[in-house]
């Protein structure tokens, strides 16, 4: 099957040019990628993968960011503002609270636009000029909306985006709506609008940038090369695990599809691939659901509910590539709740590093599969932190120390220093355990 790990490097098919084409995951059918619009396949409506008849190596790469990897994409070059070459931060008390060898945080949130969205719109919107489209679009928790209207603005494209009324952190609506995106606020959740974007894409008003388009995972692969480089490295040796926070599992199917055509260059040895850690939020945890049930479909959850808005969705539509990439990687996946989230996200801040909730979530999960024992004291891990504190204004209010009104007048100011009769919520906090 053509998701193993150790498939053979594809062959191209005699009808396409230039090396790249379009692959059903499902039936193996084989399309031309620039010709005509198609988001699955035409046959059995399967996702699609790009394939490449050259397997991008290590030494191909030069330059920074994003297009340093364009031996590995469809283009030299794409819209660019520009992306990744994100920091991965050592975070020394951290690791040793939740008693790992080595723990990195590769922080996605310092991109253009303040996620990890940016490596995939960077090629996505690419594409949508190749294909000559008018209006792109795209379904949200507000991340990929922000995303695609400043690659969008950057491109000259007119962008909308739906997103789900009352559940999308203040700083992506105030990202989208400068960037002059068109915002429909849809009185639904994240899976209904994209339910809905798809309907517009089939019947030709939008072109579709959510994950479902593989080209925007294409982009998001270089968080794997990146992390694979840089810790390599710094240790001579690669991360025994990644650990991220999934909602449409787009991110984990780019990372898998990074390590499969590593391998099938001989760039790197099976042995070596990380394992694939989901994390989801209690209240939206359809693909932890399938992972410990064993199960090769995805229940799609009509009730979802987590203070991490950004991967508050019930319907993981990348499913199909998400979960042999946790499988064959020997990863897992795990829940955690709102409480779990928000005590990993201070413990996070308390290093200097500031993510949004949904960010949080692979921190918090880490600790919790260390606690139980299915991730060893041994282990070199990485966690990714997927979008900046900033996204979310309201929830680091939440989480974070209370503004103490005071005189204008230096002596009060001293009283209220000195005095600990009213502690602030800070020093409250020291007392908890991570
Ligand atoms: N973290 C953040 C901050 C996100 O915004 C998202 C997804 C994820 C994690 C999950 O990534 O979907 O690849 O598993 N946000 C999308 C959006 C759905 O609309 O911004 P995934």
């Amino acid at each position: 099957m053509s998701l193993e790990l150790t498939a053979a490097a594809p062959t191209a098919p005699d009808d396409v040019d230039g090396g790249v084409w379009l692959e059903c995951i499902e039936c193996g059918e084989t399309f031309a990628p620039f010709e005509d619009i198609r988001y699955t396949c035409d046959d059995c409506d399967g996702l699609l993968e790009v394939r490449y008849d050259d397997p991008p190596t290590f030494d191909e790469f030069e330059g920074r960011g994003v297009w340093r990897y364009n031996a590995a994409l469809p283009f030299e070059e794409g819209v660019s503002l520009p992306e990744g070459a994100t920091p991965l931060h050592r975070v020394p008390r951290l690791e040793k609270a939740i008693d790992v060898e080595n723990l990195r945080v590769k922080h996605e949130g310092m991109n253009p636009t303040g996620s990890f969205k940016d490596r995939g719109m960077t090629v996505g919107v690419r594409v949508a000029k190749e294909l000559g489209v008018g209006r792109l679009a795209c379904a949200s928790t507000g991340n990929t909306s922000a995303a695609l209207a400043a690659y969008g603005a950057r491109a000259g494209l007119e962008t909308l985006v739906l997103l789900p009324a009352g559940k999308v952190a203040a700083g992506k609506i105030a990202q989208a709506a400068l960037h002059d995106a068109r915002i429909l606020e849809v009185d639904g959740n994240f899976d209904a609008c994209l339910d809905i974007v798809q309907e517009l894409a089939e019947q030709g008003e939008v072109y579709l940038l959510n994950s479902l388009n593989p080209f925007r995972l294409e982009g998001q692969k270089t968080i794997g090369l990146e992390i694979l480089e840089e810790f390599h490295a710094d240790y001579d040796t690669y991360p025994d695990r990644i650990v991220l926070p999934v909602g449409n599992a787009g991110n984990t199917a780019a990372l898998y599809k990074c390590f499969r055509e590593l391998v099938q260059a001989g760039a790197l040895d099976p042995e070596d691939v990380p394992k694939l850690t989901g994390v989801q939020a209690e209240g939206a945890a359809p693909m932890v659901e399938a992972v410990e049930n064993g199960a090769d479909e995805v229940r799609r959850w009509d009730e979802v509910e987590t203070i991490a808005t950004a991967i508050r969705i019930g319907n993981p539509v990348n499913a199909p590539k998400a979960l042999p990439g946790i499988r064959n990687t020997g990863g897992t996946a795990v829940s955690v709740s709102d409480e779990e989230i928000t005590a990993a996200q201070r413990a996070l801040a308390k290093e200097g590093v500031g993510v949004e909730p949904a960010s949080a979530a692979s921190v918090a999960g880490l600790k919790k599969l260390r606690d139980r024992g299915d991730v060893d004291a041994d282990e070199n891990v990485v966690c990714l932190t997927t979008g900046h504190l900033l996204k979310d204004p309201d929830a680091a209010f939440e989480a974070g120390n209370e503004p103490e009104p005071v005189a204008n007048d230096t002596g009060a100011v001293l009283d209220l220093i000195e005095g600990d009769a009213s502690p602030s919520r800070g020093r409250l906090r020291r007392l908890l355990p991570f």
